[in-house]
């Protein structure tokens, strides 16, 4: 992939111009802007949320987004949306394998496979979870999401996503927060692809507060990038796709959308390295709960309770004393549905491999595997490195409820269950 500019700094008010002089100086309107440009604003919250949580952009394009002809309604194929009650959700522990990768050519937007979900776009509540796979570039197609914002995890071959902002690059061990409502082409320069998907209906992502940890750690501002503005001046059909009220639309436009040649603001793309996640953990003993990993939070209206945290498990060192080190055995109000990016997770040993997926839905019980309770408990507690790993958990206030599709998948394990079931009784003193 080409070397790419960036602009850093999450919730930044970013301003960048791929023809210099097109910014408007001290206003966004003027009677006329440069050689003809549109401005467009995109409002990502109302007009009047607070300042804190205002996301907004100006865009200045060859031309403005309104010149497009009536939204058909299109294939959806494998997505889903809410409400998620296509089947009533099991309260059971699931774990998938990982999607095949596709054998005819197939688009990252033909390639979408909707695991589950709650909440729903109607109610702007509530997040969904897909999962990716494709093996050809998206040409003369864009598509946006009105029903909320993306969260693309890779976790096969890199995507190079082309936004009205700009371009990101985005391989394995990055993620990238494509807003609501922005404009998306997906190529494929390295080859096929695979990866996950939280789809946010709720309050935007941002970075968690940090309370007694201080002013640093965890996901630093800085190191989340914007593009710059570079744009195409294509007058060639293109389709454009929208994920609205949970079905897709499309329409063709006579040129390419990406015609963005400037732009200042808030509501914009970002690429963020999880290597450069400031991993923070006990240097005493016992773990901290799993939220000292949270990357990104969607909060709710009830404080502390997130309609959607990203949360990862990098590579860090082990050092409690006396501790069980790994996962603890847990049931949890929250809904927790994990992937795996590379490695091994450290509370599986087996069958839970990168690119799958497992749902530990509303007080379901779960936690190390027999395999892994049992080296936790006769470890010897030296530090430890954990080297090769990246998992990742979608954490959510509402139960993930599956598609009818992953229920029948054959992707679904029909044994994980089994993981627990040799767990051994604990052996009291003779009474
Ligand atoms: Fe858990």
């Amino acid at each position: 992939m080409e070397p790419l500019q960036y602009l850093t700094g999450f919730g930044n008010e970013h301003a960048t111009e791929a023809i210099s002089g097109v910014l408007p100086v001290g206003q966004n309107t003027p009677q006329q802007v440069a050689f003809g440009l549109y401005a467009e604003q995109i409002s990502g919250t109302a007009f009047t949320a607070p300042r804190s949580e205002n996301r907004r952009t100006w865009m200045y394009r060859l031309r403005p987004s309104a010149g497009h002809p009536p939204y058909r309604k299109t294939e959806a194929r494998r997505l889903r949306s809410g409400p998620f009650d296509e089947v009533p959700p099991p309260p059971n522990r699931l774990r998938w394998d990982p999607l095949p990768l596709p054998t005819d050519p197939t688009t990252f937007l033909e390639g979408l496979f909707t695991l589950g979900g709650n909440g729903s776009a109607a109610a702007g509540d509530g997040a969904a979870v897909h999962l990716y796979v494709a093996n050809t570039s998206m040409v003369d197609t864009a598509f946006f999401n009105a029903d909320g914002e993306l969260l693309i995890v890779p976790q096969q071959g890199a995507l190079r996503i082309v936004t009205e902002m700009g371009v990101l690059a985005v391989p394995p061990g990055h993620v990238a927060l494509i807003p609501r409502g922005v404009r998306m082409r997906v190529e494929l320069p390295e080859g096929p692809v695979r990866g996950y998907i939280c789809e946010n209906h709720g309050a935007a992502f941002r970075l968690p507060e940090l309370g007694p940890i201080g002013s640093n750690g965890l996901a630093n501002p800085r190191d989340f990038r914007a593009p710059v503005a570079s744009f195409e001046d294509v007058d060639r059909p293109t389709r454009v796709v929208q994920k609205f009220q949970g079905h897709l639309w499309e329409t063709t436009l006579d040129h390419s959308p990406f015609d963005v040649v400037a732009w200042h603001g808030s509501h914009v793309p970002y690429v963020y390295d999880l290597a450069r996640f400031n991993t923070i953990n006990t240097v005493s003993f016992d773990h901290p709960d799993p939220s000292i990993f949270t990357v990104l939070t969607s909060p709710s209206e009830t404080p502390g309770t997130a309609n959607c945290d990203f949360v990862i498990f990098p590579p860090r060192w082990m050092v409690a004393e006396h501790t069980f080190r790994p996962p603890w055995f847990h049931r949890n109000v929250m809904s927790e549905m994990m992937g795996l990016i590379h490695g091994v997770y450290d509370a599986k040993a087996d069958q839970f491999v990168p690119g799958g997926a497992s749902l530990h839905n509303c007080m379901s019980a779960h936690g190390p595997d027999r395999k892994t309770y049992e080296a936790a408990v006769a470890a010897s507690l030296g530090p430890k490195k954990i080297d090769n790993t990246l998992a990742f958990m979608f954490e959510t206030r509402h139960v993930i409820a599956p598609t009818r599709a992953a229920l029948e998948s054959p992707t679904l394990q029909s044994d994980y269950d089994a993981c627990w079931g040799d767990l051994r009784k604990a052996q009291l003193p003779p009474r």
